[in-house]
Formats: structure tokens, sequence, C-alpha cells
């Protein structure tokens, strides 16, 4: 903490008045008898607080308070100011100055905001340390966790950054297949060179070809000059070929024969051109339905899968919850220039208790949304709002606190009703007969719950009958 405060104001009384008071608590004082001097006295010397003189010949205070702002926005700056100028000094607080003290100031006002704000930023610079902390210790090249699995994923990913053999990423969707891709690239020697990333399922046949291997001149028709395919453009690199799991047959084969032969035909010719690129791969958990319906080819998916790196939902690492919600909330911050917000114990509790069928990116989303619907310094429980709604259980009722009872309580019978009827007619099928002997209840009584709260049956074999439904 910086117990050193600069005294700006062109009446010398005042500046030595302000410095007995403060030199008797311990404060250094620094002295500017002018604007313009206390912007050359702040270019070389580090002061936590400026006390500061509204009214100054050429350069005023506020004017001082906006510059100190902007250069260094941490500096605490508390404004002195006559009678006369009120009005100037509510406008110096909207432009971030501490607090206006009013002259002829007493010991003690000086001396409790003196306090106040040395705490405050005290606060401030521990909250700033202690993200620091937790960016250094639990954080692996933007990857967030201290969850075991996640630190034998961070382990892995640079062992495998070490050497150029292909990696088979896998993960439910919004994991972090990518920066686990774009990490093992930046850890690599190829770090000078480019890293890209393809979807693969988002491109038909023939684009994702060209794309990949180029095109020569006249292939067909529209290709009126040669195109450099990425497999060229990112020569010494890494390419990250993204959601492998639907590429079609023949561009399968065509991406394996590139992989055997390390060398790749463009559209329009026969030649091949020899390739330098590091491969890795992701595929999320279909990839295995996949393989056993031979969608997949099993020879590409041992090329690809020389290493695998799997990575856990987020369901099962919860631990890693609140790391990754203070870290989010600190890119937001410093992205977006969004005031800090802080979470409870209680909202953290709820976040660790939703499933995240999104993983990471859903819970960047829902953070996102909190940080700036929340008003004030904290996120609430209002400010939580999940795509699922389903999910919210009575196990996180946390979500009911501040309704009355009788409305809590019918909402929970709700959303219980609306889990349990869901999950039981998915395993059915959709089969409300089934369903309901599952359950042990009547069909009517089943189907009186499903069309209360207008529940989607999803039918697989049966095509039900409304009007039998109601009998
Ligand atoms: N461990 C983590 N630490 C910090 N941020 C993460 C972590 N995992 C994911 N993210 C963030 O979550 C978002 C989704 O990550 P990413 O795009 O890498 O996931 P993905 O598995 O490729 O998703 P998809 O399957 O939808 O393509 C990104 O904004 C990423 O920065
Ligand atoms: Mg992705």
């Amino acid at each position: 903490m910086n117990r050193a405060a600069l005294i700006v104001d062109d009446d010398a009384d005042i500046r030595t008045g302000l410095s007995l008071i403060l030199r008797k608590n311990e404060v250094e004082c620094g002295f500017a008898a002018s604007a313009q001097e206390a912007l050359e006295i702040l270019k070389h010397q580090h002061f936590g607080l400026v006390f500061t003189d509204l009214k100054m010949p050429e350069m005023d205070g506020l004017e001082l308070l906006r510059v100190i702002k902007k250069r260094w926005p941490k500096t605490i700056v508390i404004v002195i100011t006559g009678f006369g100028s009120i009005e100037t000094a509510v406008e110096a607080m909207s432009a971030g100055a501490y607090h206006y003290i009013t002259k002829p100031f007493f010991n003690n006002e000086i001396l409790i905001t003196l306090e106040r704000a040395l705490y405050e930023q005290e606060l401030t610079d521990e909250l700033i340390y202690l993200r620091a902390e937790v960016e250094k210790k639990y954080s692996f090249h933007n990857l967030i966790g201290r969850d075991r699995q996640m630190l034998e994923v961070f382990e892995l990913v640079r062992k495998v950054s070490a050497s150029t053999v292909p990696v088979l990423i896998r993960g439910e969707s919004g994991t972090g297949k990518e920066l686990v891709a774009r990490a093992i690239h930046y850890l690599s020697d190829r770090k000078k060179k480019r890293f890209l990333g393809l979807n693969t399922a988002a491109l038909p046949d023939t684009l994702l070809e060209a794309e990949l291997f180029g095109v020569r001149k006249g292939a067909f028709t529209g290709a009126d000059m040669d195109r450099e395919g990425l497999f060229v453009q990112v020569t010494g690199g890494t390419l990250f070929l993204d959601e492998i799991g639907s590429m079609s047959p023949l561009f399968q084969s065509k991406l394996l024969r590139a992989l055997q032969e390390g060398e790749i035909i463009p559209l329009g010719t026969t030649n091949p051109i020899s390739v330098d690129v590091r491969i890795l791969a992701a595929a999320n958990l279909e990839l295995e339905e996949a393989l056993r319906s031979r969608h997949f080819r099993e020879d590409l998916y041992f090329r690809l899968n020389v290493v695998e790196i799997h990575i856990p939902p987020l369901r099962d690492r919860i631990e890693d919850i609140p790391l990754l919600v203070e870290h989010l909330i600190g890119k937001l911050v410093e992205e977006q220039g969004i005031t800090p917000k802080k979470v409870t114990p209680a909202v953290l509790r709820v976040l660790m208790s939703y499933p995240w069928p999104g993983n990471v990116r859903e819970l960047e989303n829902v953070i996102h949304r909190a940080v700036i619907v929340s008003e004030g310094e904290e996120i609430t429980h209002r400010d939580i709002v999940f795509k699922d709604e389903r999910f919210v259980t009575v196990a996180s009722s946390d979500k009911f606190y501040g309704l009355p009872y009788d409305q809590a309580k019918e909402r929970a019978i709700e959303l219980f009703q609306r889990d349990y009827v869901s999950r039981i007619l998915e395993t059915t099928g959709g089969n409300i007969t089934h369903a309901a002997e599952n359950a042990g209840m009547t069909r009517a009584a089943l189907r009186r719950i499903v069309n209360k709260h207008s529940i989607v049956v999803e039918k697989e074999n049966e095509i039900e009958k409304t009007n039998q439904d109601e009998s």
C-alpha cells in the first residue's frame, strides 16, 4: 500500500496545513503549486493519493483529475473546494474523484476520508493480487482448472506440444477443445507460424477440399485463378480440424491420403505438393457412433488419434467453477471495461449445482448476462438465468428465496413435475402409457401434467391421439 499523497494547491498555506495533518498520520507528502507541476511530479514518482484544489490558474483541478484518472486510474483523487464551487465538486465526483472536502476543512474530516480511502485502496490491491495469484496458480495458457483431470489435461498438452504427432481432442461442446488446441500450438516450436482452425462440419465436400487443398485455375467454372489451400498457407504451423465426426467418406479418404503421404493434390490438377503441417483434430462424443456405424473410417481415426486428450464436462469438475467465474468476470472487465462484480457464495452454490450441458461456453454466457443486468456491486440470484429451466430443481432452491412461500412452493412443484415427467417420457421414447406405468400413476394423471405445463412430448414410434388421451 502506498501511503504517499501529493498535495496540489496554489495556496501555500493550504499545502502546509494539509501536510501537517497528513504527516501526523504517517502519510508522506509531496507538493505542487499547479496542475502542470503535479503532472510533472506524477510522471516520476508514484503517489497513491492526490489532494487537489479545484480552482487554480491555467489548468484547473477538474482537468487534472481527468488526466490522472486516465493515466493512473488506481490513484485516489480527493478534491478540495471552496464553498463557492460545490457544483464543480459534484462534477468532479462523477469524473472519478473519490471524495470532496470543503474549505475550511476540519482535521477529522480529512482523517476519516484518508483512512477510508487507504482501506479501499488496500482492498483493491488485495483483489488484484488475489486475481493474479489465481491466474498464476491455476491457469495454463488461458486454460483455467485445478481439478485433477484438468491438471492431467495440462500435463498432456505440455507433453504433446514438444512433438508433432497428431492429437485428437475430445469433449462435449463448449469444454474448451479449441482452447486446448491453441495451447498446444503456442507451447510448441511452431508458435511463430500460423494456427488456423477450420470447422469441417460447416462446409460441403467440394468447398472443404478447395479450402484445405487449394484450387488450380480452371478446375471448375469460376476458378479463374490459382488459390492456395490452408495446408499450404499454414506451412510450418498448426491446422486445427474441428468437428471431424461429420466429414463425408469421400473427403475422409482424401484427408487420409494427405496425412499418410504428407502431400496434397489441389483441385484441378494431378500434381501433388508436399506439405509440413501439424494436424490437431477435435470431435465431440458422437464420433464413437460414427465409428460404430462405419460412417467414420477407422484407419483415419487411428491416424488422427495418436494421442487423445479428453476434456471432462464441466459438471464433473465443479470445483473449477468458482475459479472460472472469477476468470470470466476478470476477462469481461479487461476486454469490455465492465466494472468488476462480486459473486456471493449462495450464487456460487447455484452455479455449482447446475449440470451445464453447454459447459464452459454456457457458463461464459450466463456470467456475461449476469454482469450486465446486475445492479450494484453483486451478482444475485435474479441475475442468473439458465437456458434449461428444467434443471433448476428444488436442489438449487436458492432461486426461490425472495418469493412468498406459497409462490415458491408452487414454482418448485412445477419445476419438479416438468423435470420428472420430461425425463420419464424420455426413457420411454415419448410413450405416455409406458411412462405412466413406470411412474406408478394413471395415464390420465400423467397426461394432465403434460398438458398443464405444455411439456413437449417427443414421440418415437407411436402417434398419440389426443382425443383418446383425455379419456
Ligand atoms: N478451462 C477453461 N478455462 C478458461 N476458459 C475456458 C476453458 N474452457 C473453455 N473456456 C472458454 O469457453 C469457451 C468455449 O471454449 P472452446 O471454444 O474452446 O470450446 P469447444 O470445446 O471448442 O466448443 P465447441 O464444441 O462448441 O466448438 C471459450 O470462450 C473459451 O475461452
Ligand atoms: Mg470448438
